[in-house]
């Protein structure tokens, strides 16, 4: 089957730039105590159930899967791009990095006991995460828990040019009311919201408001 246009873009644009955004992400979480917070509320979680397997998908470089293994979690990341996969696995050769799509996850049912996707279902369009929050639904255990982050807004933001590189890349911003109706839809309960205005962060100031939804595969749920 051939793969949509707006995948191949994604992982093309990652690949093109991953040096780049490497450098430009690592110190961010270094200055946002409150995301700091929802990962380390999403970790006592996880770990309070039991533990188990997380996944990272659209793990990028690899810095939150290492946060959350430093959390004490047995944490692994997915990414769509290769570039991206080896700057991840050069920075943290002690964790697992695999290639793949969020949309089809190499996974059995129910194998995961938590799965993160920080910034990353961004890059879906709207038509699309219906069909990924089905697949996270569908690998979380009954009871397992899921972190999302990602930029609020109305309208998408589409970048030909990143750090002076060509890419196409589309940043689709989203209401977290909407979100949460969706992840609703798809068998998941939201239970924390967080929200906050945009604040500077290594001297510049984020475009928009930021989202972190903690939401919960119901521990009865055994479709
Ligand atoms: C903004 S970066 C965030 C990376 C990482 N989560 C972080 O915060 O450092 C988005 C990442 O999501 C990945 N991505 C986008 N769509 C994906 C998909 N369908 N499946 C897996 N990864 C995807 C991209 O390749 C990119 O590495």
């Amino acid at each position: 089957m051939t793969e949509p246009d707006f995948l191949t873009a994604t992982r093309t644009s990652y690949d093109t730039m991953a040096a780049d955004y490497t450098e430009f992400i690592r110190g961010e979480l270094a200055a946002l105590p409150l995301e700091r917070a929802m990962l380390a509320a999403f970790a006592e979680l996880v770990l309070s159930d039991g533990g188990g397997p997380v996944l990272e998908v659209g793990c990028g470089p690899g810095r939150i899967t290492r946060h959350l293994h430093d959390l004490g979690l047995d944490a692994a990341g997915l990414d769509l791009s290769p570039g991206m996969i080896a700057q991840a696995r050069r920075a943290y050769p002690d964790l697992r990095f695999t290639e793949g799509s969020m949309l089809e996850l190499d996974l059995a049912d129910g194998a995961l006991a938590g799965l993160v996707a920080w910034y990353s279902v961004i890059h879906l369009p709207d038509d699309r995460l219906p069909a990924a929050f089905a697949e996270f639904h569908r690998v979380l255990a009954p009871g397992g828990h899921l972190l999302l982050a990602f930029q609020v807004g109305d309208e998408p933001m589409h970048r030909t040019d990143m750090w002076g590189r060509p890419v196409s890349l589309t940043f689709h911003r989203r209401r977290p009311e909407e979100v949460a109706l969706l992840l609703h839809a798809a068998g998941l309960d939201v239970h924390a919201r967080l929200c906050r205005e945009p604040q500077g962060v290594d001297g510049r100031l984020e475009s928009t408001p930021q989202a972190c939804l903690l939401a919960r595969r119901p521990s009865g749920d055994r479709r």
